[in-house]
């Protein structure tokens, strides 16, 4: 077991987690296309279409990056929706901005930098709030779900697009071979990291609450109903809480 003292403590994580994002920043998208072997986009996909956002909607995208769950939010909610993307990385968010550009769709979407775990928003403000590979990097996860909820109006929907446990064992093997062994080295290659974000992403992928459990805190937040979705084998899983009216 790891000796109590060597566990990082939250402003630690927060820490290490902001200095990968920043090093890693300008080879994001590439190396999450090379890496997910172009799953990543159907898997986005699929999750906006959970939440089941509808044309005019306001919807939060929390540790939005780059902006992939932004942009395709804002093509589900048109132009008289209004759709926010916060992240706590500003560089993660410049090539964010970049991308949003590129799209011709900044005058739909606003990124601004913020912290998850205590959102700038007033209560009951979006009717959607989507967060896609960031539940797992945030210091602490039930305050990002307590604020998922506060900020949702009532009868909105919170989206998870997080990896999770693969459900049959063979599967679960040859994934914990490429992600231990071939991930960090292709991540390493093209990012030239030396921050060890690449081992950190299978070892973290780990640690994380499997279905079951991340469920089971959705529920504890308050959320009800919850479900959730496996996706390519549970490699990833989709879970949608809703808050009670
Ligand atoms: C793996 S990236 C996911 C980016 C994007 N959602 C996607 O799916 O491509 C995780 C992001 O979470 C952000 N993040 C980590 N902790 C955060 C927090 N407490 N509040 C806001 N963003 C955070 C990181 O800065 C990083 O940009």
């Amino acid at each position: 077991m790891q000796p109590v003292s060597s566990l990082p403590t939250a402003p630690q994580k927060e820490q290490a987690v902001q200095k990968m994002f920043t090093a890693i920043a300008h080879r994001y998208d590439l190396n999450n296309t090379l890496l997910s072997l172009g799953l990543h986009h159907a898997w986005k996909r699929e999750a906006v279409r959970s939440s089941e956002a509808a044309e005019g909607d306001a919807v939060l995208d929390l540790c939005t990056g780059t902006g992939d769950l932004a942009v395709l939010l804002a093509r589900q909610v048109g132009s008289k929706g209004q759709v926010i993307g916060l992240d706590l990385n500003e560089r993660m968010l410049d090539y964010g901005r970049r991308k949003i550009e590129r799209l011709r769709l900044n005058g739909h979407i606003t990124l601004l930098q913020g912290n998850a775990e205590s959102l700038q928003f007033c209560d009951r403000t979006f009717r959607v709030v989507t967060v896609a590979f960031g539940i797992r990097n945030v210091a602490d996860i039930q305050a990002a779900l307590r604020e998922m909820f506060r900020v949702l109006k009532p009868g909105g929907r919170a989206v998870c697009l997080e990896f999770s446990r693969p459900t049959n064992a063979p599967l679960r093997k040859l994934y914990d071979l490429y992600s231990f062994t071939i991930l960090p080295r292709i991540g390493r290659l093209v990012s030239h990291d030396q921050t060890g974000v690449y081992d950190y992403l299978p070892a973290s992928i780990r640690a994380f609450p499997d279905q079951e459990r991340l469920k089971a805190l959705f529920s504890e937040t308050g959320f009800s109903p919850v479900s959730y979705r496996n996706l390519t084998g549970g490699i990833v899983a989709i879970h949608v809480g809703v808050k009670p009216h």
